[in-house]
């Protein structure tokens, strides 16, 4: 659909004359792109877990959805070209991307979005070349979000990010190895989620596709263990707990395995949380401390089942 400027007045008329000196006045003019409703509930879908969106208010997230517009591809599009200026941001609905980074003249797949996530922040956020090629592997639908609006709304909202989370951050025993500018480019890729008690907030034998930090309150870890009896197996049993400033959900993005085990609020508890795009960007410098407390996990499982079976084959 075709992009019109709205005056930043909640959407109230204006009479032309009136509208011109206000144009001329108004600090922030909005992008909007008009769509239909099942436009707005396939976009509202696809925006639900986009960690860039999380700390958004109201506002904010509603601009944001107004700027959206659809974009659809075909198999081997390239939506992004390394190198090459940002222009927009991307939410995906569907599709397979393959992210592509050439190094030293060699082009490697460094990645894979499957159908959700988001990518084309980086350049918008930092004013860089695009650090990625992103090509559709298969027929796609995105939704775009232009340069200007990202930035009036993302950024501004990045640097209330920083001050809310920097003291946090910094306190992180993971991160401690981090210079203090990698750990600022953790806290603008992250999203704050809050879950209830009781909530399930992973499910052992999914598919992963993020990493937590505890914000506050208190997660358990229960493991049904494929080594005991039937009648044991399909109880879950409670391995360990996280508390502020730990972290969990690391395990099948570094093994490229399903969940080994479920993990579920206590109390009302609140996450950070990154996407494995930006766990695998970000967190290299704190892989040799994440891979020698999986060693811990496995002794540990060891102690209590006899055998550390379930991180090698996890599932249900
Ligand atoms: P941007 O640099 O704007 O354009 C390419 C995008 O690819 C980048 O933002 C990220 O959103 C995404 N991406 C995913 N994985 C990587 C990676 N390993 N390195 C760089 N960019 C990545
Ligand atoms: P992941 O497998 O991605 O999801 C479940 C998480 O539980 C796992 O990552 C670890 O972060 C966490 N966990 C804590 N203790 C254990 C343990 N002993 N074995 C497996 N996972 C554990």
């Amino acid at each position: 659909g075709g992009s019109v400027f709205s005056l930043w007045t909640c959407g109230v008329p204006f009479p032309g004359s009136i509208s011109r000196v206000l144009y001329t006045f108004a600090v922030a003019l909005q992008v909007v792109h008009p769509k239909t409703d099942e436009q707005r509930c396939r976009l509202q879908e696809a925006c639900k877990d986009i960690l860039l969106f999380k700390n958004l208010d109201q506002e904010q997230l509603s601009q944001v959805l107004d700027a959206m517009f659809e974009r659809k591809v075909k198999p081997q599009e390239h939506v992004i070209d390394q190198g090459d200026d940002g222009d927009n941001f991307y939410v995906i609905e569907r599709g397979l991307y393959d992210i592509v980074v050439a190094k030293d003249n060699q082009s490697r797949c460094v990645g894979r979005y499957d159908n959700h996530g988001s990518f084309g922040e980086l350049a918008l956020m930092y004013n860089t070349p695009r650090a990625a090629t992103i090509v559709a592997t298969t027929e796609g639908a995105l939704w775009g979000l232009d340069r200007v609006t990202f930035r009036r709304i993302i950024l501004k909202n990045n640097a209330k990010k920083r001050k809310t989370y920097e003291l946090f951050i910094e306190s992180v025993p993971l991160l401690k190895s981090l210079e203090a500018s990698e750990r600022m480019k953790i806290v603008d890729v992250i999203g704050e989620k809050v879950y209830q008690d009781g909530e399930r907030i992973i499910s052992q034998g999914d598919k992963a596709d993020c990493f937590y930090i505890v914000e506050s309150g208190e997660v358990k870890i229960l493991i049904k263990s494929k080594t005991m009896t039937s009648k044991e197996a399909n109880q879950e049993v409670e391995i360990a707990r996280c508390h502020r400033g730990q972290y969990f959900g690391e395990l099948a993005l570094v093994t490229n395995k399903p969940r080994a085990a479920s993990a579920y609020a206590v109390g009302e508890v609140k996450c950070l949380v990154m996407d494995v795009q930006a766990f695998e960007r970000l967190l290299g410098p704190c892989m040799d401390i994440m891979k020698r407390n999986i060693t811990h996990y496995e002794e540990q499982l060891v102690a209590m089942f006899g055998s550390s079976m379930d991180l090698l084959d996890p599932g249900n």
